[in-house]
Protein backbone atom coordinates (compact mmCIF):
# COMPACT_ATOMS: atom_id res chain seq x y z
CA UNK A 1 0.00 0.00 0.00
CA UNK A 2 1.51 3.75 -0.52
CA UNK A 3 2.66 5.20 2.21
CA UNK A 4 0.99 8.33 1.83
CA UNK A 5 -2.71 7.00 2.42
CA UNK A 6 -3.64 7.20 5.74
CA UNK A 7 -4.49 4.18 7.94
CA UNK A 8 -7.77 4.13 8.88
CA UNK A 9 -7.37 2.61 12.68
CA UNK A 10 -9.27 2.86 16.11
CA UNK A 11 -7.75 4.33 19.09
CA UNK A 12 -5.61 1.11 19.83
CA UNK A 13 -4.11 1.40 16.34
CA UNK A 14 -5.54 -1.54 14.54
CA UNK A 15 -7.52 -1.29 11.47
CA UNK A 16 -11.62 -0.85 12.52
CA UNK A 17 -14.24 -2.85 11.62
CA UNK A 18 -16.12 -2.49 8.10
CA UNK A 19 -18.31 0.73 8.79
CA UNK A 20 -21.81 0.23 9.82
CA UNK A 21 -24.77 1.70 10.12
CA UNK A 22 -28.55 0.27 10.92
CA UNK A 23 -29.74 -0.89 7.59
CA UNK A 24 -26.15 -0.75 5.30
CA UNK A 25 -22.50 -1.64 6.16
CA UNK A 26 -19.92 -0.46 3.57
CA UNK A 27 -17.26 -2.43 1.98
CA UNK A 28 -14.39 -2.22 -1.04
CA UNK A 29 -15.36 -2.90 -4.45
CA UNK A 30 -15.15 -6.17 -6.16
CA UNK A 31 -15.33 -6.82 -9.83
CA UNK A 32 -19.36 -8.17 -9.38
CA UNK A 33 -19.93 -4.20 -8.50
CA UNK A 34 -19.72 -4.08 -12.56
CA UNK A 35 -24.02 -4.48 -12.17
CA UNK A 36 -24.45 -1.57 -9.35
CA UNK A 37 -21.64 0.67 -11.66
CA UNK A 38 -24.26 -0.36 -14.75
CA UNK A 39 -27.05 0.80 -12.60
CA UNK A 40 -25.86 3.57 -11.43
CA UNK A 41 -24.95 5.27 -14.66
CA UNK A 42 -28.47 5.24 -15.97
CA UNK A 43 -29.12 7.81 -13.97
CA UNK A 44 -29.14 11.45 -15.28
CA UNK A 45 -27.16 12.98 -12.25
CA UNK A 46 -24.87 10.47 -11.20
CA UNK A 47 -22.09 10.35 -14.15
CA UNK A 48 -22.41 14.12 -14.22
CA UNK A 49 -20.87 14.06 -10.29
CA UNK A 50 -18.41 11.75 -10.70
CA UNK A 51 -16.28 9.65 -13.06
CA UNK A 52 -18.65 7.44 -14.22
CA UNK A 53 -20.06 7.43 -17.53
CA UNK A 54 -23.49 7.84 -18.38
CA UNK A 55 -25.01 4.77 -20.41
CA UNK A 56 -21.67 3.45 -19.49
CA UNK A 57 -20.47 0.12 -21.38
CA UNK A 58 -19.36 -3.11 -19.86
CA UNK A 59 -16.04 -2.43 -20.52
CA UNK A 60 -16.56 1.13 -19.30
CA UNK A 61 -18.04 0.29 -16.03
CA UNK A 62 -15.20 -2.56 -15.13
CA UNK A 63 -12.90 0.31 -15.79
CA UNK A 64 -14.93 2.84 -13.33
CA UNK A 65 -14.75 -0.35 -11.15
CA UNK A 66 -10.99 -0.78 -10.72
CA UNK A 67 -10.91 2.91 -10.85
CA UNK A 68 -12.75 2.75 -7.44
CA UNK A 69 -10.15 -0.08 -6.54
CA UNK A 70 -7.18 1.76 -6.91
CA UNK A 71 -8.64 5.01 -4.64
CA UNK A 72 -7.30 3.70 -1.47
CA UNK A 73 -3.91 2.85 -2.62
CA UNK A 74 -3.26 5.98 -4.69
CA UNK A 75 -3.89 7.75 -1.80
CA UNK A 76 -7.57 9.60 -3.51
CA UNK A 77 -10.07 8.05 -0.65
CA UNK A 78 -11.76 5.48 0.31
CA UNK A 79 -14.81 4.18 -2.02
CA UNK A 80 -17.07 1.84 -0.88
CA UNK A 81 -19.61 0.08 -1.83
CA UNK A 82 -22.98 0.74 0.09
CA UNK A 83 -24.83 -3.28 1.49
CA UNK A 84 -28.19 -2.93 2.36
CA UNK A 85 -29.97 -6.50 2.60
CA UNK A 86 -27.34 -8.40 0.88
CA UNK A 87 -27.09 -6.60 -2.08
CA UNK A 88 -25.65 -3.53 -3.30
CA UNK A 89 -27.41 -0.46 -3.18
CA UNK A 90 -25.09 2.30 -3.73
CA UNK A 91 -21.63 4.26 -3.06
CA UNK A 92 -20.04 6.40 -0.86
CA UNK A 93 -16.61 7.63 -0.66
CA UNK A 94 -14.67 9.83 1.61
CA UNK A 95 -11.94 11.58 -0.38
CA UNK A 96 -8.63 12.96 0.24
CA UNK A 97 -7.78 16.13 -2.09
CA UNK A 98 -8.11 18.46 0.63
CA UNK A 99 -6.70 16.37 3.21
CA UNK A 100 -3.27 18.49 3.31
CA UNK A 101 -6.08 21.15 4.91
CA UNK A 102 -7.39 18.36 7.36
CA UNK A 103 -10.20 17.78 5.23
CA UNK A 104 -12.26 14.64 4.12
CA UNK A 105 -14.87 15.14 1.40
CA UNK A 106 -17.56 13.04 1.12
CA UNK A 107 -19.78 12.10 -1.74
CA UNK A 108 -22.37 9.10 -2.46
CA UNK A 109 -25.15 7.60 -4.59
CA UNK A 110 -27.87 5.25 -4.41
CA UNK A 111 -29.56 3.03 -7.14
CA UNK A 112 -32.35 5.14 -8.44
CA UNK A 113 -34.70 1.52 -7.74
CA UNK A 114 -32.84 1.74 -4.06
CA UNK A 115 -34.02 5.06 -2.81
CA UNK A 116 -36.26 6.89 -0.13
CA UNK A 117 -35.22 3.46 2.42
CA UNK A 118 -32.95 5.78 4.60
CA UNK A 119 -29.48 4.14 2.61
CA UNK A 120 -28.12 7.56 2.34
CA UNK A 121 -28.78 8.59 5.34
CA UNK A 122 -27.15 5.32 7.45
CA UNK A 123 -24.08 4.95 5.13
CA UNK A 124 -23.68 8.89 5.64
CA UNK A 125 -23.48 8.12 9.62
CA UNK A 126 -21.35 5.23 9.12
CA UNK A 127 -18.65 6.97 6.89
CA UNK A 128 -18.66 9.93 9.27
CA UNK A 129 -17.88 7.66 11.86
CA UNK A 130 -15.17 6.08 9.87
CA UNK A 131 -14.01 9.49 8.30
CA UNK A 132 -12.97 10.62 12.01
CA UNK A 133 -10.66 7.53 12.59
CA UNK A 134 -8.32 8.19 9.27
CA UNK A 135 -5.49 10.47 10.29
CA UNK A 136 -5.35 14.09 9.23
CA UNK A 137 -9.01 14.47 8.75
CA UNK A 138 -10.11 17.06 11.24
CA UNK A 139 -13.14 18.17 9.19
CA UNK A 140 -15.72 16.77 7.12
CA UNK A 141 -17.77 18.57 4.11
CA UNK A 142 -20.65 17.91 1.65
CA UNK A 143 -21.57 19.68 -1.57
CA UNK A 144 -24.89 19.38 -2.32
CA UNK A 145 -26.91 21.31 -5.00
CA UNK A 146 -29.86 23.16 -3.72
CA UNK A 147 -32.61 21.39 -5.57
CA UNK A 148 -31.58 18.15 -4.35
CA UNK A 149 -34.13 17.92 -1.48
CA UNK A 150 -33.18 14.16 -1.05
CA UNK A 151 -29.13 14.98 -0.84
CA UNK A 152 -30.12 17.61 1.57
CA UNK A 153 -32.64 15.57 3.93
CA UNK A 154 -29.58 12.54 4.32
CA UNK A 155 -26.86 15.35 5.22
CA UNK A 156 -29.26 16.42 7.21
CA UNK A 157 -30.22 13.60 9.18
CA UNK A 158 -26.58 12.27 9.48
CA UNK A 159 -26.18 15.52 11.37
CA UNK A 160 -24.39 17.49 9.36
CA UNK A 161 -24.96 21.12 9.38
CA UNK A 162 -25.41 23.77 6.50
CA UNK A 163 -22.98 26.67 6.32
CA UNK A 164 -23.84 28.57 3.54
CA UNK A 165 -24.42 29.13 -0.44
CA UNK A 166 -20.75 28.49 -2.51
CA UNK A 167 -21.42 30.48 -5.61
CA UNK A 168 -20.09 29.08 -8.61
CA UNK A 169 -18.65 26.19 -7.14
CA UNK A 170 -18.75 23.21 -8.69
CA UNK A 171 -18.71 22.18 -12.45
CA UNK A 172 -21.42 20.06 -13.31
CA UNK A 173 -22.17 19.19 -16.04
CA UNK A 174 -20.13 21.73 -17.70
CA UNK A 175 -21.53 24.37 -16.19
CA UNK A 176 -20.54 25.73 -12.72
CA UNK A 177 -23.27 24.99 -10.07
CA UNK A 178 -23.78 26.89 -6.72
CA UNK A 179 -22.94 24.89 -3.85
CA UNK A 180 -24.62 24.55 -0.43
CA UNK A 181 -21.58 23.57 1.83
CA UNK A 182 -22.14 20.89 5.05
CA UNK A 183 -20.00 20.11 7.52
CA UNK A 184 -19.90 17.25 10.59
CA UNK A 185 -20.40 18.85 13.87
C1 LIG B 1 -29.56 11.88 -2.98
C2 LIG B 1 -29.62 10.38 -2.76
C3 LIG B 1 -28.23 9.86 -2.41
C4 LIG B 1 -30.58 10.09 -1.58
O1 LIG B 1 -30.55 8.69 -1.32
P1 LIG B 1 -31.69 7.96 -0.48
O2 LIG B 1 -31.17 6.64 -0.03
O3 LIG B 1 -32.96 7.99 -1.26
O4 LIG B 1 -31.84 8.93 0.78
P2 LIG B 1 -32.62 8.57 2.14
O5 LIG B 1 -33.55 7.44 1.90
O6 LIG B 1 -31.62 8.46 3.22
O7 LIG B 1 -33.53 9.87 2.30
C5 LIG B 1 -33.26 10.96 3.16
C6 LIG B 1 -34.50 11.84 3.21
O8 LIG B 1 -34.68 12.49 1.94
C7 LIG B 1 -35.94 12.18 1.40
N1 LIG B 1 -35.77 12.09 -0.03
C8 LIG B 1 -35.05 11.17 -0.72
N2 LIG B 1 -35.12 11.45 -2.03
C9 LIG B 1 -35.88 12.54 -2.16
C10 LIG B 1 -36.30 13.30 -3.28
N3 LIG B 1 -35.96 12.97 -4.54
N4 LIG B 1 -37.09 14.38 -3.05
C11 LIG B 1 -37.46 14.73 -1.80
N5 LIG B 1 -37.06 14.05 -0.69
C12 LIG B 1 -36.30 12.96 -0.89
C13 LIG B 1 -36.32 10.86 2.05
O9 LIG B 1 -37.71 10.67 2.04
C14 LIG B 1 -35.79 11.08 3.45
O10 LIG B 1 -36.71 11.95 4.09
P3 LIG B 1 -36.82 12.16 5.68
O11 LIG B 1 -35.81 13.18 6.04
O12 LIG B 1 -38.22 12.61 5.89
O13 LIG B 1 -36.52 10.82 6.31
C15 LIG B 1 -30.15 9.67 -4.04
O14 LIG B 1 -31.35 10.28 -4.44
C16 LIG B 1 -29.16 9.72 -5.21
O15 LIG B 1 -28.29 8.86 -5.32
N6 LIG B 1 -29.28 10.74 -6.06
C17 LIG B 1 -28.38 10.89 -7.22
C18 LIG B 1 -26.94 11.16 -6.80
C19 LIG B 1 -26.84 12.31 -5.80
O16 LIG B 1 -27.58 13.28 -5.85
N7 LIG B 1 -25.88 12.17 -4.88
C20 LIG B 1 -25.62 13.19 -3.87
C21 LIG B 1 -24.82 14.30 -4.44
S1 LIG B 1 -24.56 15.59 -3.23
Amino acid sequence: MDPTVPPATDKNGTMTEPPAHGSVVLREFTEADVRLALELGEDPYIPLIGSLPAHPTRRQAEEWVRRQQSGRAEGRGYPFVIVADGAAVGTIGLWLRKLSEGIGILGYSISPERRRRGYATDALKAITEFAWTVSGVERIELYIEPWNRGSLRAAENAGFRCEGLLPAHHEIGGVLKDMLLYVSP
